[in-house]
């Protein structure tokens, strides 16, 4: 995710920022950039890579500026690409945190007008439209807030004019914050990034907006000044990085709903903007993954052969390296956050040995899964910190409903209803992250345990897998996920009042099965815990605990279930004192085979 921040007062800005983007390091980025103007100019720096120890950054020490560390979302992590952005004629500079969603269009009508562009950003249309408005006689103030109004998407974004001694920002669904100082004012993406100068912030809304000088600061909405009180930060710079959350992986667990969001503002609008040119003339599909990747794999299998009818095989990515697989016109999909999983890269180069066309599903921009595939559809979950993937599992299946949805051969209401109801979900997801307390106090009556097993069929057969892959990595007790119909063919063995089981119940086809499997484990003197629909009144009669979860359509129980999974194991590893951000023996990117 992009950190912004921007600086007006009596300190040298191109210091402040650098600094501030250092607190930022830890949101994770690919290039960086900082912008001051002085004596009526702008003079930037951009670099690819991380910013490292350098010493003594100076631009020359204006007293106004702006920085950036980008996470590449539209174009590769270049040295054009980075921001601060500019306009043609160098005079406006701004940086931007989120997704504009309509910026081909406006970047199309801004080149019929004669604007020139550098990059490939979505970002770039903002100097350029606040440009065109000053042209026709706008205040700098006045362009850059119907610069927002013509903008579709998610954004925050700080600009700066050469001969302006005021910063202006807008924030639209991506944080943005102001720190108060003394004769002093910062803005940024994350308190982190003005911790060191100052705890007084005032938190800004959707649709406000901000105009910042060094002798004090307007908020704006519609328009019409609004009132804010300022706020104490109580955390250390450390607290802060984690959003106030005592874990990286909380904090990520609770982005799940914006991460849904965006990936659906990014491939939802008025169709499905994914490129039906990758899935022509497929006879099948296979996935390949590792991991959590690989759980998203099997739920994929599952939509796309329910939704669109195509035969689909899923592969651990380091298995399908030793198998022969036949050649046909199949889609090799490999799934990887990091793009860089030595197995998963391994696979998708013997498929493309193999003459099959590839196409990567990841969450990191430029990474070397996008180098080999003919074709990638990006996650928009942004970095992920923790070691354990939660909310770049729940990006990678809200691509693969997406990819179901436009491939499948169901009459389009019926497809219709099932996006309305995939747009419903970040406020379901909402719904639970609500249910965190209650979450924890189940998780507090298992952490002691070392055994537990997770069992689902059907599409409740990958949450279960899924749900034990994140208790087993942080909290270390063995947990072993199953099809419940297969327990009767071995597992039965281990189960007793040791081995609590999690049994993830969904109400489809599969219901009654699953209840007579509850039946069975309870008569073996298993505690268990049902992950269950909220509208299941009968369920409690047969478990010892229930995680209801608000109701959905079944297929699109993953998203919601996998979330309440994911807290359940956080919160059992905490109790165990674990080292959830790091646990031992693991890798957040796998990069040996
Ligand atoms: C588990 C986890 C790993 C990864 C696996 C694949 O929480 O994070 O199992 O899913 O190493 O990584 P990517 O998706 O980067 O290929």
């Amino acid at each position: 995710m992009c950190g912004i921040v921007g600086y007006v007062g009596f300190r040298n800005a191109d210091e402040v920022a650098i600094s501030a983007l250092r607190r930022l390091e830890y949101r994770g980025y690919d290039s960086w950039g900082v912008a001051i103007a002085k004596d009526g100019e702008i003079v930037v720096k951009k670099n690819v890579g991380a910013i490292g120890d350098i010493k003594d950054f100076s631009l020359g020490g204006g007293k106004i500026g702006l920085g950036h560390t980008r996470w590449a979302t539209h174009g590769k992590p270049s040295e054009i690409n980075a921001h601060p952005h500019l306009d043609c004629k160098g005079r406006i500079a701004v940086v931007h945190n989120g997704i504009i969603s309509n910026f081909r269009s406006l970047r199309e009508r801004l080149e019929n007008e004669g604007h020139t562009f550098r990059s490939e950003t979505d970002t770039e249309v903002i100097p350029h439209l606040i440009e065109s408005w000053v042209e026709r006689g706008e205040d700098f103030a006045d362009a850059v807030m119907k610069t927002a109004e013509e903008l579709q998407g998610s954004y925050a974004f700080v600009a700066m004019k050469a001969d302006d001694a005021r910063l202006v920002a807008v924030r639209y669904k991506s944080p943005l914050v102001l720190g108060v100082g003394d004769g002093e004012f910062f803005l940024a993406s994350d308190i982190p990034a003005m911790l060191e100068y100052t705890n007084r912030v005032v938190y800004l809304d959707d649709g406000e907006s901000v105009i910042v000088s060094k002798d004090g600061y307007r908020i704006l909405k519609n328009g019409v000044e609004v009132e804010k009180g300022i706020e104490i930060v109580p955390w250390s710079i450390e607290d802060a990085e984690k959003g106030g959350y005592e874990h990286f992986m909380l904090k990520e667990i609770h982005e799940n709903p914006r991460v849904v969001e965006d990936t659906l503002l990014e491939y939802l609008g008025e169709d499905i903007e994914i490129d039906s040119r990758i899935f022509a003339g497929i006879s099948d599909i296979l996935f390949v993954a590792c991991g959590t990747s690989f759980h998203a794999c099997l739920i994929g299998k599952y939509l796309i052969e329910e939704l669109a009818g195509i035969p689909v095989r899923v592969e651990y990515a380091s298995e399908f390296n030793y198998s022969n697989p036949p050649l046909s016109r199949t889609l090799v999909v490999g799934i990887t956050q990091s793009g860089e999983t030595a197995d998963t890269l391994e696979a998708m180069r013997k498929a493309k040995k193999l003459g099959m066309r590839v196409l990567a599903i990841t969450n990191v921009l430029g990474s070397t899964a996008t180098r080999l595939a003919d074709h990638v559809i990006y996650t928009r979950a942004g970095p992920e910190i923790g070691v354990a993937a939660t909310k770049t599992f729940i990006a990678q299946l809200t691509v693969l409903y997406l990819i179901a949805a436009k491939i499948s051969n169901l009459p389009p209401k019926e497809i219709e209803e099932l996006l309305n109801e995939l747009r419903s979900i970040p406020q379901k997801i909402r719904q639970i992250l609500d249910m965190e307390d209650e979450i924890s106090s189940i998780s507090e009556t298992f952490a002691g345990y070392e055994n537990m097993m997770y069992v689902g069929r059907g599409i409740g057969y990958p949450i279960a897998l899924e749900g034990a892959l994140k208790l087993k990595e942080i909290s270390y007790i063995h947990a072993e996920g199953y099809p419940a119909g297969e327990l009767k063919h071995g597992p039965f063995a281990l189960l007793g009042e040791k081995t609590p089981v999690v049994a993830c119940i969904v109400r489809d086809k599969t219901y009654d099965s699953m209840l007579g499997n509850i039946k069975e484990i309870k008569a073996r003197e298993s505690p268990v815990i049902a992950v269950a629909n909220e509208e299941d009144d009968e369920i409690e009669k047969f478990v010892d605990y229930t995680i209801r979860v608000p109701s959905t359509n079944p297929i699109l129980t993953p998203l919601t279930y996998s979330v309440a999974l994911q807290l359940f194991a956080y919160y059992v590893a905490r109790l165990r004192g674990c080292e959830i951000d790091k646990p031992r023996n693991l890798a957040k990117s796998v990069t040996v085979e």
